[in-house]
């Protein structure tokens, strides 16, 4: 009997998918500006971000849909930048699943399979097992149209494994799909990937799907990589001012940069003096920044308190545990500071208060416009 793929050793070093230098235009306009990137073994590695900055264009690039203007491809270390699709034993899955209406969904799984003339008996065999891994075996001979949407994403699915391929590539998979489905997507593919430690690509615009499912996210803005983390590292320290507000909430106020000494910085925030201390290792020069709180790293107290920025609540928004108070505040990128408190704590609208930020964790960025 045939046997799913052996799970890769985790500690082999060398990269499963190294990416040099590569870019792409399309009449001269750019897609993407020269990428450079190396993809453990078994690593899921996301790229996250908004629709037009890239995501697909170096998706196609890994796998041979798009020529790069620039740049080398190593997968397993082989050199593959002129290799055709068909060779590169690299699975794709679209988010409109793209199957082919006609054939039985065993059919649509073993396609790859009798296009790379592999003998009946063992397609047969790695079909059937592979629907299984899916938890489609009873539907081998329905048509793609008799299936609901979740159960025609894991045909694809299938049919991507089905070849056991050297890299997995994911375009926002779920996203046609409703919540609740998407999430019950999200848990499958991530047992599958890790149970078979299948070195995966996914591409999301959606920052909680790309924190939940994966080891490392590469955020992405106008065909560059902005940062590439642990969702943690993404979350606790972006690095810029593109990152702080695409993933997670981010409560941002015009400063100006009075001092620095290593990670300790002396800045004002309208009449504020704020001392703090960051974890950049690279700030900004003297002059206009914006500074970055995170809204649970932000307290609210009695108006005209020392050293903390002066606001008025404007709403607040009651949400079952806690509420969500929304601020002007003259100060604030925007004019509007957002936090949560417990919804017993919740202040009438019109309340002049002031916020009070932690000495340790904001960040300080080069002033940048909020990007797409
Ligand atoms: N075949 C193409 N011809 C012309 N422009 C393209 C083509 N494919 C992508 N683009 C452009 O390249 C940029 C990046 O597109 P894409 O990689 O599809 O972004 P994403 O997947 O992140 O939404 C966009 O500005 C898009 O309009
Ligand atoms: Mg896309």
């Amino acid at each position: 009997m045939s046997e799913i793929p052996p799970i890769p050793s985790q500690n082999d070093a060398r990269p499963s998918v190294q990416i040099d230098g590569v870019s792409k235009s399309f009449s001269g306009v750019t897609a993407l500006e020269p990428v450079s990137l190396k993809i453990r073994k078994g690593e899921f590695l996301t790229l996250l971000g908004p629709s037009g900055c890239g995501k697909t264009t170096l998706l196609n690039l890994i796998a041979g849909f798009l020529e790069a203007d620039s740049g080398e491809l190593f997968i397993n270390s082989e050199l593959v930048t002129q290799v055709p699709p068909h060779q590169r034993e690299i699975g794709i899955v679209f988010q409109n699943y793209a199957l082919f209406p006609h054939m039985s969904v065993a059919q649509n799984v073993a396609y790859g399979l009798r296009t790379r003339r592999v003998p009946k008996a063992e397609i047969a065999e790695r079909v059937r097992e592979t629907l299984a891994l899916v938890k489609l075996e009873d539907f081998a001979d329905r048509r793609p149209r008799q299936l609901s949407g979740g159960q025609q994403q894991r045909v694809a699915l299938a049919r991507a494994l089905v070849i056991r391929p050297r890299v997995l590539l994911l375009d926002e998979p779920f996203s046609a799909l409703d919540r609740n489905l998407r999430t019950a997507m999200q848990v499958e593919l991530k047992e599958i990937q890790s149970r078979l430690g299948l070195t995966t690509v996914f591409v999301t615009h959606d920052q909680s799907e790309a924190l939940s499912m994966s080891d490392r996210i590469a955020v992405m803005s106008r065909g560059r990589i902005r940062q590439i983390g642990s969702p943690t590292e993404i979350y606790d320290s972006p690095q810029n001012h593109f990152v702080s507000t695409f993933v997670g909430d981010a409560n941002l106020f015009s400063a100006t940069l009075v001092e620095t000494d290593g990670k300790k910085v002396s800045l004002n925030v309208g009449e504020t003096r704020l001392p703090l201390t960051t974890y950049q290792d690279e700030l900004p020069a003297a002059g206009p920044v914006t500074l970055f709180v995170r809204p649970e790293q932000c307290r609210l107290s009695a108006a005209g308190q020392d050293g903390a920025i002066p606001a008025t609540v404007a709403l607040s928004v009651y949400q079952g545990s806690y509420a969500e108070m929304h601020l002007d505040c003259p100060t604030a990128e925007g004019g509007r500071v957002m936090l949560r408190v417990p919804a017993a704590e919740a202040l009438p609208v019109g309340t002049a208060v002031s916020i009070a930020l932690p000495e340790q964790g904001p960040a300080i960025y080069a002033k940048e416009e909020a990007a797409a």
